[in-house]
């Protein structure tokens, strides 16, 4: 579904992504990890246009999308949760949920099926999004992400700065949207909820791809933990 291929990545002159290749195929769920600064929030501003490649290629769904607009790259059907959760703060939750419909054939996600994954936003739902917990904004964040029935969905450090039992509360929730059968990417600089909703993993570090395997393959090896994950 998505094929990166040694992507080089600036912010002017600063070099970032020194040739990551990797791929997520359709119904998968896979993780990049890797610590602060390693180039994951770099990775999917390249993949969703914000900052484009400078070489390389990012396929989805065998179609070039690097030079197209971030808004085309979205219309596509890729979905982001940047790690900083933009909700509108003087919209209702509600209202935060709807203005991201997207309708089109064979979407699946409306506000029935966005309330029965997510009840507390709909007890919520009159509440402006300025009176919300971190972790209600961070599923309301997700939630509106849905609305707009992408295909592919990034999500960047999904469990950042929650407390253990609402990180526990999004896994599982993800872990819902996942067995619904969309693909997901999930980066995340600890070791936490990615890597038990993940079928495969990709560890980054200074901008390069350092080990490539599945979880089990991931978990045994203590090398490649200690020396890019500090686990
Ligand atoms: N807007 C920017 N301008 C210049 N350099 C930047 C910018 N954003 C990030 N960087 C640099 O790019 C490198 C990669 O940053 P990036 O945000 O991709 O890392 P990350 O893996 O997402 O880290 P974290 O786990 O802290 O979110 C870092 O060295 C960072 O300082
Ligand atoms: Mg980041």
């Amino acid at each position: 579904m998505l094929e990166v291929k040694e992507i080089h990545s600036y912010y002017g002159t600063s070099h970032i992504l020194f040739g990551i290749s990797f791929g997520v195929k359709e119904g998968e769920a896979v993780c990049l990890l890797g610590r602060n600064g390693a180039g994951k929030t770099t990775t999917f501003r390249s993949i969703i246009g914000l900052t484009p490649p400078k070489s390389g290629s990012i396929q989805f769904r065998g179609k070039e999308i690097i030079g197209k607009p971030p808004y085309r790259i979205a219309q596509m059907g890729i979905g982001y949760v940047p790690d900083t959760r933009r909700i509108f703060p003087d919209l209702t939750v509600r209202q935060n949920i709807l203005v991201a419909r997207r309708e089109h054939k064979g979407a699946i996600w409306d506000l029935d099926r966005i309330y029965s994954l997510f009840p507390k936003l709909q007890s919520l739902e009159t509440h402006m999004g300025t009176q919300l917990s971190g972790g209600e904004q961070q599923m309301l964040t997700v939630a509106r992400t849905l609305m707009t029935n992408p295909e592919l969905l990034l999500l960047d450090e999904p469990g950042e700065g929650l407390a253990p039992l609402v990180i526990k509360t999004m896994e599982q929730q993800l872990g819902e949207i996942k067995k619904l059968g969309l693909t997901m990417l999930i980066c995340e600089h600890n070791v936490g909820l990615a890597i038990n909703l993940s079928d495969r993993a990709y560890v980054m570090d200074k901008g390069m791809i350092h080990f490539q395997g599945t979880i089990d393959e991931l978990k045994k090896h203590e090398e490649v933990r200690k020396k890019y994950l500090m686990v």
